[in-house]
């Protein structure tokens, strides 16, 4: 009996020591515990701050602020810009703080630094990943040079609302696509090594359901039940988080009656306990105290308690957890372990990207604006563009035509540059107009802008205009909106041309007849209902960046073919919003042909339901173009698709196959794309959701085979419970060019 004890006690005191041993093998976690037994409880609280100043003060930092960083009660600064200042206030965290610890300076690198790209709906229009993580690797070796080691970026929100100015800072309004992105983001960002100083951590961010925002109106309510948030919302964060992404930011709004910055089930249940987070979550700009005016805490004590508790670890510009966390660890409202837990999360994410070793900024004033990152980001906003109309082949001109070069987006700078964009110069921005008159060989322009601005309202120069049109063969209208009219807190419930774009696009028409070709510069779709008849070909261009103007002129030409495809639904009209494809079926499906028309009911009518199916009297059902919708100047043909079984047992894989042929005369890439129907479920699913999707580069005449493998676990979806389920049953499997393809395969899992 005794042996057993002596034996019992050793293997305890055996295993005792070698969990000691296991947790301190991971070297950083050895390094947090004896960090942290050195800190105090002010340095603790001191890490979950983020102070800094607005995005446009360039200084001089306030004492207080210096003050705060020498007695360590700050963990990272946002929007600090001077060189100077990141260095000075970096020496005095590491050299004069009480335990040396650097700090993180942060910064919105959104789509570019001083390279800007284009808007991330518009990078999402390229579907391309790979340009993508080209982009945002730009963006951080530039950033990274004045101290940014840690962006708000890549946004994630699934929006399927266009009034919502923050579209343009999304990747569209599908899960599959933006997570596809949200994985190229973050490994751009954050590189192949997160210590090496030309990385910068990356941020998911708005998490979540941000661009659910009721009507589109920024900041608003999101209501989302647990199948949807699961199935749309939440994959593409999970895609970050997979990749490697050290934080994730709360979001502003509320969702289901929480705001999410105080949500436990989001920020910990969801991120934390299901997902295996380790990083650390920051509240978005005061999202933390807005927990007030919310409805949700009563004051500033409550709101700092209840955004602890939910798990933001860090509080973004707001000071709650500084004047009430030690309060309220007093009180035991919060305990000791808690804030260890969100103290450990910050410093992990610091030794991670190797801040202790290398805490100061690597100069590099040659790694801007190179060559290499236009030429990239010249690639991209190509990629971008979508031809979304070319009647009669209008495009690609030729350069021997007269061009009447009109609207206000021809030379427009800074508009091109899109939202966001704190660190780009307008002076850097090469326009239209600028690559028309330097392309060689385009000599025939007739300038006449006409418009100041896209909201210009005056019509004294229309006449201009239209004489240049006169004198031309085709007309370049260069439209769209400025980029402050989309981004954050610009919504907008006309997503039309403002100001008198549209009465001069209809003039032109009217009195010239001249083709006119739109090229469309915005953050969102904009509806065309209006100019319609008057435009023959239209290219819808985003904020392109940089490089938007070389980038069009090449498209416009023909130098490059169009290959954008859209990553959201273009409406025909407001009052098709919201409008996506990935839509439910309804008991009563639209379908064209039971579509009643307004004028289709006779005056007088007895009330009836004529009609009987899901759609509006007066625009139908269809959008003006669909999602994945782009054209080309030359032509693609699908054929013989097959499936390598139409009987599935659960664990297998099937293979799609088919055939793209190049039938048009010029070079071309195609983005071809699958989606997958799940016909009847215990809860009803999308009529089609996008699955797998390649982008071909074909010669004329050029075929080529595609296979794509599904295995069945991408069938599977989240049901209202939670639960990620597989239900055997039928299904189609849809392959083509957009998301209304028609050629289809069913097949059953068994
Ligand atoms: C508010 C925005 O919602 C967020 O996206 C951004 O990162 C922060 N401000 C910091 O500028």
């Amino acid at each position: 009996m005794k042996q057993l004890l002596v034996i019992i006690s050793l293997s305890i005191i055996f295993f005792a020591c070698d969990q000691t041993v296991t947790e301190n093998q991971d070297p950083i976690e050895a390094k947090i515990d004896s960090l942290m037994n050195k800190m105090s409880l002010a340095e603790k609280i001191g890490q979950t701050a983020q102070r800094g100043t607005s995005s446009r003060v360039k200084g001089p930092l306030s004492e207080e602020l210096i003050t705060a960083v020498r007695e360590g009660r700050i963990g990272s600064l946002i929007n600090v810009m001077n060189k100077e200042y990141v260095d000075e206030l970096q020496r005095i965290a590491v050299e004069e703080s009480p335990n040396g610890i650097p700090l993180i300076f942060a910064r919105d690198v959104i789509h570019g630094f001083k390279t800007i790209f284009p808007i991330p709906l518009g990078q999402a229009a390229t579907w391309n990943p790979s340009l993508v993580k080209e982009g945002s690797r730009v963006a951080a070796i530039e950033a990274s040079t004045y101290g940014i080691r840690w962006t708000f970026a890549p946004m994630l929100d699934i929006a399927r609302d266009p009034r919502w100015g923050r579209i343009a800072e999304s990747p569209g309004e599908d899960p599959y696509l933006a997570s596809v992105l949200s994985s190229a983001y973050v490994e751009g960002f954050q590189g192949p090594d997160l210590t090496d100083p030309s990385s910068m951590v990356a941020c998911a961010k708005h998490f979540v359901g941000y661009g659910a925002a009721e009507g589109g109106r920024d900041y608003n309510s999101a209501i989302i039940n647990e199948s949807l948030l699961r199935n749309v919302y939440l994959p593409p964060f999970q895609a970050a988080l997979s990749s490697g992404a050290q934080t994730f930011m709360s979001g502003f709004n509320e969702l289901n009656g929480v705001p999410v910055s105080g949500d436990q089930f989001i920020l910990d249940q969801i991120l934390r306990k299901e997902w295996g987070f380790d990083g650390f979550v920051v509240s978005d700009w005061n999202s933390v105290t807005e927990m007030i005016a919310h409805g949700y805490c009563a004051n500033e004590k409550e709101a700092a308690m209840k955004a602890a508790i939910a798990g933001v670890d860090m509080e973004m510009t707001s000071q709650s957890y500084d004047h009430y966390l030690e309060e309220l660890l007093k009180e035991g409202q919060i305990d000791v372990a808690h804030l260890d837990r969100m103290v450990r999360a910050i410093l992990r994410v610091k030794f991670r990207m190797g801040l202790f070793d290398q805490p100061y900024r690597v100069d590099n004033p040659k790694a801007i604006l190179t060559e290499d990152h236009l030429a990239k980001a010249k690639e991209a906003a190509v990629q971008s563009i979508v031809l979304l109309r070319n009647n009669e082949g209008l495009l690609p001109l030729d350069k021997r035509k007269k061009l009447a070069i009109v609207g206000p987006l021809a030379d427009a700078p800074l508009d091109q540059l899109g939202t966001w964009i704190f660190d780009g110069d307008k002076k850097d921005s090469f326009t239209p107009l600028a690559a028309l008159r330097q392309a060689n060989g385009i000599g025939n322009l007739h300038v006449a802008t006409a418009l100041s601005h896209s909201r210009d309202l005056s019509e004294d120069k229309f006449a201009t205009a239209i004489a240049a049109a006169k004198k031309a063969d085709v007309v370049l209208f260069f439209g769209g909106e400025e980029a402050i009219l989309s981004g954050e807190a610009h919504s907008r419930a006309h997503i039309n041309l403002p100001g008198a774009q549209e009465k001069l696009i209809n003039a032109i028409k009217r009195q010239t007849g001249k083709p006119v070709v739109l090229v469309i510069q915005a953050g969102r779709p904009i509806v065309l209902e209006n100019i319609s008849a008057s435009v023959d070909a239209v290219l819808m261009a985003w904020h392109p960046g940089t490089m938007g103007g070389p980038a069009i002129v090449d498209v416009l030409f023909g130098a490059s073919n169009p290959s954008g495809r859209l990553p959201v639904t273009w409406p025909k009209s407001v009052g098709q919003i919201p409008l996506h494809y990935n839509h439910k079926n309804t008991g009563r499906p639209a379908d064209s042909t039971s579509f009643v028309g307004i004028n289709d009911i006779p005056i007088a009518a007895w009330q009836s339901s004529l009609g009987n199916n899901s759609h509006y009297l007066d625009d139908g059902f269809t959008p003006l173009y669909p999602f994945g919708y782009g054209l080309s100047y030359t032509n693609f043909a699908y054929s013989s698709l097959s499936i390598s079984n139409n009987n599935l047992s659960v664990g297998e894989e099937l293979k799609v196959k088919f055939e793209v042929a190049n039938t048009g005369e010029v070079r071309g890439v195609e983005t071809a794309q699958l989606y997958i129907q799940d016909k009847f479920g215990s809860i009803t699913r999308p009529v089609r959701e996008l699955k797998a999707f390649k982008r071909v580069d074909l010669e004329a005449d050029q075929r080529q085979v595609i296979e794509f493998t599904i295995h069945t676990d991408q069938l599977k979806f989240y049901n209202n419970k939670g639960e990620l389920i597989l239900e055997p049953g039928e299904f189609s499997v849809y392959v083509g060019s957009n998301s209304q393809a028609t050629m289809k395969k069913d097949f059953r899992v068994k």
